[in-house]
């Protein structure tokens, strides 16, 4: 009896600690998903270079950079995990792509650069120049984003090759009234009935 009783209770409190590490750092593991607030003037206009979010060799450099092998002063898995699997409290999970799609490609880039005020992320523009930036953000990326690349004319993340800027890049902004449709296949995205002079 005593044996039951004191078993049930490092069973109640093995649960009871178990759920409270998922509520407290498991999977959503930061708390209630927020939309981060907009990027200051100066880095609004700030994007990825073009062809960069494609680019493996470009992806490869920042996982260099992302694991300090690049510069040991600049590593960032010594907080975000090599797998992207935070191993410091607190430190942003990228696997979250339910996150991490409310980031736009500026505002994570400012994020690099200024870090996040009164948290352990700090500023990394003094050791990272602005290409470097991007780059571990093309990585950093894959993590919850894998094969996706920001659309800054719809504001959102959208399969590899389906951007409007990179797909239809110098037009005159004739972003097709896509409006409220949520990622579409990229072959449906075919339509557009412009036979711009050439054959195919
Ligand atoms: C000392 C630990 C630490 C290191 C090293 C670190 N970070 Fe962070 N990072 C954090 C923490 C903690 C947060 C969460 C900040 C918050 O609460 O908004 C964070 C958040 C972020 C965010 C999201 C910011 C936001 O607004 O949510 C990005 C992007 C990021 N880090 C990128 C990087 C990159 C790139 C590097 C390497 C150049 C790096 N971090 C290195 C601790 C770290």
């Amino acid at each position: 009896m005593k044996h039951m009783a004191w078993f049930q209770a490092v069973l109640f409190f093995g649960v009871a600690g178990v759920s409270l590490t998922v509520a407290g750092c498991g999977e959503g593991g930061e708390g209630p998903i927020v939309a981060p607030p907009p990027p200051p003037p100066e880095y609004a206009d700030k994007h990825m270079p073009a062809g960069w979010w494609a680019d493996e060799k470009i992806i490869e450099e920042g996982r260099q950079i992302f694991i300090g092998a690049k510069n040991i002063d600049v590593n960032c898995a010594s907080c975000h995990g090599k797998d992207g699997k935070p191993v410091k409290a607190g430190a942003r999970d990228f696997r979250n792509s339910e996150r991490m799609k409310l980031y736009s490609d500026s505002v994570w880039f400012w994020r690099i650069s200024e870090g996040v005020p009164n948290t352990k992320m700090k500023p990394w523009k003094s050791k990272l120049p602005e290409e470097d930036r991007w780059k571990v953000m093309a990585f950093e990326r894959t993590f919850g984003l894998k094969g996706r690349e920001y659309d800054v004319v719809k504001k959102e993340w959208v399969p590899i090759g389906g951007a409007t800027a990179s797909g239809a890049a110098g037009t005159d902004g004739t972003a097709t009234p896509a409006g409220g449709a949520p990622a579409p296949p990229p072959p449906a995205a075919k339509a557009g009935g412009k036979g711009a002079g050439g054959g195919k």
